[in-house]
């Protein structure tokens, strides 16, 4: 089995989704192509039966980019999967993305349907997909909370149907990452024609545990991680894309890799939290305004004296121009001293208790010390000392 596992990127769909992030065609295409430059491998552009345009910006990122697979949702519905195949005329490489619910909860309560009936319609959702394209991948929603022997059958007919890869959605966010694991690997040794089919993990985060179950996921065999830029998506969102990213970069463990240019996740982040208006926190993994920025004491002086103390990825790696020794009540001497000399201001031995002094009663007012409070300190330090 091959160690690279295509990235699926979904911030257009499942991410545009959030109430607040609507996207226009334009917005949208400078994404795409952001994604097509960090090298997702695919795109879902939309859900065309949805909206004439998000019809459109299908229509539109299928004729501007031409690297990444252009996939389109629909649900098991003919009159979707035509839209979305007419949607995908223009793709270079175009893929549908059909599927339906597979838990009892979707079979009974929400489809009032049964399980043979299921079986059926995503065989023939599958079928149907394959007359406009050749690339088709079946969704089994909320898998997660799906009997595994019942969806084993499901993976299989639809396979036999056609689906070149078969997305397992946690849509709840509702597994433990060892019970997804043993879900996937269930998959690939319950199925036996699942070597035909690249297995899918779409997680949300609804617990917390979207990026720890996609990992689980192609620890066992999956080989496409469904994501998003931040993380955006439905309720709590879906897996963030820079998460899963880098941990199969930094960890031999896991022996895994992706296509992904690590150099461009940051500014990818900051385009999605600027177009969609959608504020990214600060203590983020990987693209957080505070991932590489050191505020107490120990930390700042372990950092300065060896960057890898504290810091398992270096800032430039993932497009961050350096990391930020914050200046607080809480920082040392060792800090204070680092910053002054970047403002061209060297210390000496016999001034710094004084200077740290008068320091600590100004980050005493303050949430942080900025350069001009440095300026001003030295300068009236200066005056006192002569
Ligand atoms: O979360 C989910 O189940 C989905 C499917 C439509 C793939 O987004
Ligand atoms: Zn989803």
């Amino acid at each position: 089995m091959s160690n690279q596992v295509y990235i699926f990127d979904t911030t257009l769909r499942d991410g545009e989704q959030v109430p607040g992030c609507k996207l226009d065609t334009k917005e949208k295409i400078q994404i795409a192509r952001g994604l097509e430059e960090l090298g997702v491998d695919i795109i879902e552009a939309g859900f065309p039966i949805s909206s004439p345009g998000d019809f459109e910006s299908v229509v539109a990122i299928s004729k501007a980019v031409k690297t990444p697979t252009i996939c389109a949702l629909s649900r098991a519905v003919e009159k979707d999967i035509q839209r979305a195949g007419e949607a995908l005329e223009y793709a270079k490489r175009g893929r549908i993305h059909t599927g339906i619910g597979t838990s009892d909860q979707h079979i009974f309560n929400k489809l009032n349907s049964t399980r043979e009936q299921i079986i059926e319609r995503g065989v023939a959702a599958v079928k149907f997909a394959k007359k406009y394209v050749e690339d088709v991948e079946f969704y089994a929603e909320d898998a997660g909370r799906t009997d595994n022997e019942y969806l084993a059958r499901v993976i299989e007919a639809v396979i036999k149907a056609g689906a070149t890869v078969v997305n397992i959605p946690d849509t709840t966010g509702f597994c433990l990452p060892e019970i997804y694991g043993a879900k996937i690997r269930y998959l690939m040794e319950n199925v036996p024609n699942i070597h035909k089919a690249i297995i899918s993990s779409h997680c949300h985060n609804d617990l917390g545990l979207a990026t720890a179950n996609s990992i689980m996921a192609v620890q066992n065999g999956a080989r496409q991680i469904e994501c998003t830029i931040n993380g955006i998506g439905e309720r709590a969102g879906n897996t963030s894309l820079e998460e899963v990213v880098m941990i199969m970069k930094k960890h031999p463990k896991v022996n895994l890799h992706t296509n992904i240019n690590s150099k461009l996740l940051y500014p990818m982040s900051r385009l999605v939290s600027e177009t969609m208006n959608m504020h990214v926190q600060p203590n983020k993994a990987i693209v957080g305004s505070n991932a590489f920025s050191h505020s107490s004491g120990i930390h700042q002086d372990g950092v300065i004296k060896n960057r890898e103390t504290y810091e398992i990825i270096a800032p430039e790696e993932v497009g961050v121009a350096a990391n930020s020794i914050v200046l607080t009540a809480r920082s040392g001497r060792a800090a204070l001293k680092f910053r002054f000399k970047l403002l061209g201001i060297e210390i000496q031995q016999d001034e710094m208790e004084q200077v740290y002094e008068n320091f600590l009663a100004k980050a005493d007012t303050v949430k942080e010390v900025k350069d001009e409070d440095l300026k001003e300190l030295y300068a009236r330090h200066k005056e006192v000392v002569g």
